[in-house]
């Protein structure tokens, strides 16, 4: 562990572009469920097909709701861990650099934790927005019915999620990409990087000369093409990567 952290830091001691590509398992440690962790896992208990795809909205539109309602209660309740807080201390602890957050998660808690560039590749679920792009989208506030109907223009509303059988959004898709192509180092946290398109911009960044870590408690179809795999919890790597990059690789020896 110290000779990949000796080289971590300096990766991101002379890093230009730092991405953080992070998935369900960074908001593990907050109390969120995973998708694809065992019989823990969210689709191990219900067909994501019925509650997060586009085909289970056109014919049940109420499940969708109901399922996207107790997500956003649920996020409602919990707060970022020290993984999300680690992440967001990068941007003070690696002052030459841009660091650059590409997640997966729709549950808002890079921002809250203080990372200042993020990239929802997957949406919000603490947004709502009009089926038909006609324009409107607003905050879900946490406890309050979001409407069924767009204000603007009355077609449906929805909770402003990517769900499966849809593209995501591209122009925040570019953004990513050309994070991913940039990179000097791209570090995947948390994620199974199995879920595509999201799953091309570790390949891309690699393929585009970056450095690739991988914070993850287990192997992951993608851990074979890491530079590093860490096998650790968000929670606890992000906070021990920080009081290096303070204190310097002699605090990995207390
Ligand atoms: N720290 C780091 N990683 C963890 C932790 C932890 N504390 N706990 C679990 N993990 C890892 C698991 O080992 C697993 O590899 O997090 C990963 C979670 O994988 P998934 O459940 O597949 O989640 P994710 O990769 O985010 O899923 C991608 O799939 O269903 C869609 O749209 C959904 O955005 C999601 C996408």
């Amino acid at each position: 562990m110290k000779n990949t952290i000796t080289d971590l830091l300096k990766h991101l001691t002379e890093a230009r572009e730092v991405v953080i590509f992070s998935g369900a398992g960074l908001s593990a440690d907050s109390g969120i469920p995973t998708f694809r962790d065992g019989a823990t896992g969210l689709w191990a208990n219900i067909d994501p097909e019925e509650v997060a795809s586009i085909e289970g909205f056109e014919n049940n539109p109420d499940k969708v709701w109901a399922w996207h309602e107790a997500m956003r209660a649920l996020f409602a309740e919990v707060q970022p861990n020290a993984g999300h807080e680690g992440i967001a201390s990068l941007e003070s602890l690696l002052p030459n650099a841009r660091v650059t957050i590409i997640t997966q998660n729709i549950d808002g808690l890079h921002q809250a934790s203080g990372s200042t560039r993020v990239f929802e590749i997957h949406g919000s679920a603490l947004r709502v927005r009009c089926h038909h792009h006609c324009g409107f989208i607003e905050l879900w506030q946490a406890g309050q019915l979001a409407p069924r109907q767009c204000p603007s223009c009355g077609a449906r509303a929805r909770p402003d999620v990517v769900w499966f059988g849809e593209a995501l959004d591209e122009e925040v898709f570019a953004h990513a990409a050309e994070a991913a192509i940039d990179a000097d180092i791209f570090i995947t946290v948390g994620t199974s990087a199995i879920i595509q398109p999201a799953a091309s911009l570790p390949m891309a960044a690699k393929e585009y000369g970056a450095m690739i870590v991988e914070v993850n408690p287990h192997a992951t179809p993608f851990s074979e093409h890491a530079d590093y795999s860490i096998r650790s919890g968000a929670s606890e790597f992000f906070p021990a990567l920080c009081a290096v990059l303070l204190n310097g690789i002699g605090k990995l020896d207390r």
